[in-house]
């Protein structure tokens, strides 16, 4: 049997998805896209030329005119990828607190997910790539080979997001980051379109307890036992 792909991650905020899709992607030699970036940038962009997320035409608007580049990364400063903004960077940017405050509201505008999910897929039909979001499963690669699911509680999620934070060098507070981690899970898991849950046919890993090599070696054995 060839190996997969395609290989669809999805799963809640913080619940280890993207370090272990970029570990995955650069054992198989696979492209790696954080689709989650791309509603951030949105998100970003809004809050910048609009001063609010609340105009969903203007948003939608914005969504299907901005131009938004994922790239290898070009700097040695912990990034997964570069990201871009009508071509400035905005890697760091798209990870502060108020985007993280907005974008649950700016992804669930339908509009907007038309915008990204066509990009998103123009890359998944080149093959070879690991993508992680949070509809990938079930929207933008139904056909993805393997589909994994990622899951760990919303404390053990909000510590390691406080964790992340505190490692760049920046004040954290454990209860708002918690307290904003259950506003997104709720916003994202009850939205009309393209909810996040896992696809019918996806393999759920829980992360609870469970280190990045630990996680990764169980996703390789489900890669080879295609
Ligand atoms: O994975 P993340 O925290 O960077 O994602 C940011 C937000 O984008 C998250 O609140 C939900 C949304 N998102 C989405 O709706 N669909 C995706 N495929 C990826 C992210």
């Amino acid at each position: 049997m060839p190996i997969p792909q395609t290989i669809a991650v999805d799963g809640p905020a913080a619940s280890g998805k993207s370090t272990i899709a970029e570990l995955l992607a650069q054992s198989l030699g696979y492209l790696y896209f954080d689709t989650g970036v791309m509603y951030r940038a949105v998100t970003l962009a809004a809050l910048r030329q609009l001063q609010a997320v609340t105009d969903e035409r203007a948003v939608t608007h914005l969504a299907e005119t901005v131009h938004i580049d994922v790239r290898e990364a070009s700097q040695d400063d912990g990034r997964k990828s570069d990201v871009l903004l009508d071509g400035v960077d905005i890697t760091w940017e798209i990870r502060a607190p108020e985007v993280d405050a907005n974008v649950s509201v700016v992804s669930a505008y339908p509009g907007v997910r038309v915008a990204m999910t066509e990009q998103q897929r123009r890359i998944g039909k080149r093959g070879r790539v690991v993508m992680v979001g949070r509809d990938i499963g079930t929207v933008v690669l139904p056909d993805a080979d393997l589909k994994v699911y990622m899951d760990a509680s919303v404390e053990e999620r909000a510590r390691r997001r406080f964790d992340e934070v505190r490692q760049r060098g920046e004040a954290a507070d454990y209860e708002a980051i918690l307290a904003s981690m259950r506003r997104r899970d709720e916003i994202d898991s009850t939205r009309k379109v393209a909810p996040l849950r896992p696809a019918d046919d996806a393999v759920i890993v829980s992360t609870d307890g469970l280190s990045i090599e630990q996680v990764l070696e169980k996703i390789q054995a489900l890669v080879k036992a295609r």
